[in-house]
C-alpha cells in the first residue's frame, strides 16, 4: 500500500455515504487526490457534511448517478485514474417503499458509471460495490463462494444482483481486449462503525437508545449476522483496486466477508453493548414486517490466497469501536475531536494491519 496511493485521482462515487466517508478519510490520510460524485447526504446527522469531509476533496459534485451526460461530463473532467462506485440506494427497507428508484439508481446508476469508465482512458482501475445480499439465499447456513448463483429476495438484494451481471457483461464486452480498464465488483456484508445514519441501521439506533438508556427495540433478535467494521472491507477494496490496476488477472467478483465463527446474533450483540457502555436500557422485540434473511456469511478465501486480505477485527472489538464512536459524538460535539478520533482509529487499523 506504501507510497502507490499518494497523488493517485481516485473517483469516489457515493462519496457523501457512510462508506464513501470512511474511503474519503482513510485516501486522505494515503495521500490520494479524491474526487466525488454523489447526491446530498440525507441522513441527519450525517457523517460527510457534519464533519465538513468536503475540505479533503479536489473536487465535490452533488449530481444524480442516474444523470449520464453529468456524469460523463464529469468524468471527462476529471480523469481518474482509479474508480471506486458506491453510489446506491443502500437500504433493503427502502426498497420495498421505492422499488423503482432503488432500480434505476443501482442498476442505471451502475451502466452508465461503466459508460462513462468506457470513454475514459484514463481510467485503469475501477471497482463496483454490491453486497453480500446477491447470492441466492435458501437459508441453508451455507458460505456462499463468488462462484455460486446469484438471486435477490427483495428489490434491494435483485437489484445489485443486477450489477453484478451488468459489470460481468461490461468486462467481457468492453474491459478484455483493447482496454487500460480492469474492472472487479466486491460483496461484502453489513458494515458496522462510526457516523452510519442510514435508516434501518441496528448498531446506531442500539448505540444512541444505550447511550441515552432509552429502551432499545430490536427485529428479527436471532439473526445471525457477520459485524464487520467498515474499515476493513474499505481497506480490501484499496488493496483490490491497486493490484487490478497492475494486472488483469484480479478482474471479476470478490468476497470481503468475515469468518463464518465471526458471527453474531442480534440480542448478543444488543447485550454485548448494554454492558460495554453501562446501559440500563431495556431490551423490547418486534415483529418483523418483511423478509430478512436469518442467516449470511461469505467464503472469503479467494480474498486471502489471492490478496492476502482477512478480516482482522473480531466482532466485539468492531462493535467497541463503533460504540466509542457514537459514545463520543452523542456525549462530546466537538467535531475536529470527533475528526481527530476518526483518524485514530483509521492510522491505529493501518499501523497494526496493513502493510
Ligand atoms: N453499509 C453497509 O453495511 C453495506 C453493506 C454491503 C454493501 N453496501 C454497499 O456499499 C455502498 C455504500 O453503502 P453505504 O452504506 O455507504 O450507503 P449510504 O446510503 O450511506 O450512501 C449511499 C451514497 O450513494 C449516494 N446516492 C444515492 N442515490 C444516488 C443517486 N441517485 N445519485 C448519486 N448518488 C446517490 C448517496 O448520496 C450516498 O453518497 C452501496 O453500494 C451499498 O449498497 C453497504
Amino acid at each position: 500500500m506504501k507510497n502507490f496511493w499518494k497523488n493517485k485521482k481516485v473517483l469516489i462515487t457515493g462519496h457523501t455515504g457512510f462508506k464513501g466517508s470512511w474511503m474519503t478519510l482513510i485516501l486522505t490520510k494515503l495521500g490520494a487526490k479524491i474526487y466525488g460524485y454523489a447526491l446530498n447526504p440525507i441522513s441527519k446527522p450525517n457523517f460527510f457534511d457534519g464533519l465538513n469531509l468536503s475540505q479533503y476533496l479536489k473536487m465535490d459534485v452533488r449530481a444524480n448517478i442516474q444523470d449520464i451526460k453529468k456524469l460523463k461530463k464529469t468524468v471527462q473532467k476529471i480523469k481518474p485514474s482509479i474508480v471506486f462506485h458506491m453510489a446506491a440506494q443502500s437500504s433493503v427497507l427502502v426498497s420495498y417503499n421505492n422499488p423503482s428508484d432503488t432500480v434505476k439508481t443501482n442498476i442505471l446508476g451502475t451502466t452508465n458509471i461503466l459508460e462513462a469508465i468506457k470513454e475514459c482512458k484514463s481510467v485503469k482501475s475501477a471497482i463496483m460495490v454490491t453486497t453480500d445480499k446477491v447470492y441466492l439465499n435458501l437459508e441453508k447456513k451455507k458460505k456462499f463462494k463468488e462462484t455460486d448463483h446469484l438471486g435477490g429476495h427483495d428489490i434491494y438484494s435483485g437489484s445489485k444482483a443486477s450489477c453484478e451481471v451488468m459489470a460481468n457483461s461490461y468486462i467481457n464486452s468492453f474491459f478484455l481486449k483493447n482496454s487500460n480498464c480492469k474492472i472487479a465488483t466486491v460483496r461484502s456484508g453489513n458494515c458496522i462503525g462510526g457516523g452510519d445514519w442510514t435508516k434501518d441501521r441496528i448498531i446506531k439506533d442500539c448505540a444512541e437508545s444505550l447511550i441515552f438508556n432509552k429502551s432499545i427495540i430490536i427485529r428479527s433478535p436471532k439473526a445471525s449476522r457477520p459485524w464487520q467494521h467498515v474499515m476493513e472491507p474499505i481497506f480490501g477494496y484499496l488493496i483490490l483496486a491497486k493490484n487490478l490496476y497492475h494486472g488483469k488477472k484480479y478482474t471479476g467478483a470478490w468476497n470481503f466477508g468475515p469468518n463464518f465463527r465471526n458471527n453474531m446474533k442480534v440480542i448478543d450483540v444488543v447485550k454485548f453493548g448494554k454492558k460495554f457502555l453501562n446501559s440500563s436500557s431495556k431490551i423490547k422485540f418486534t415483529k418483523q414486517k418483511y423478509y430478512e434473511s436469518q442467516h449470511l456469511s461469505l467464503d472469503s478465501s479467494k480474498t486471502l490466497s489471492k490478496l492476502k486480505w482477512k478480516t482482522q477485527l473480531n466482532p466485539r472489538e468492531a462493535l467497541k469501536l463503533s460504540f466509542i464512536w457514537y459514545k463520543f459524538f452523542y456525549k462530546n460535539k466537538n467535531k475536529k475531536k470527533l475528526l481527530d478520533l476518526t483518524f485514530k482509529q483509521i492510522l491505529d487499523y493501518k499501523r497494526k494491519y496493513i502493510n
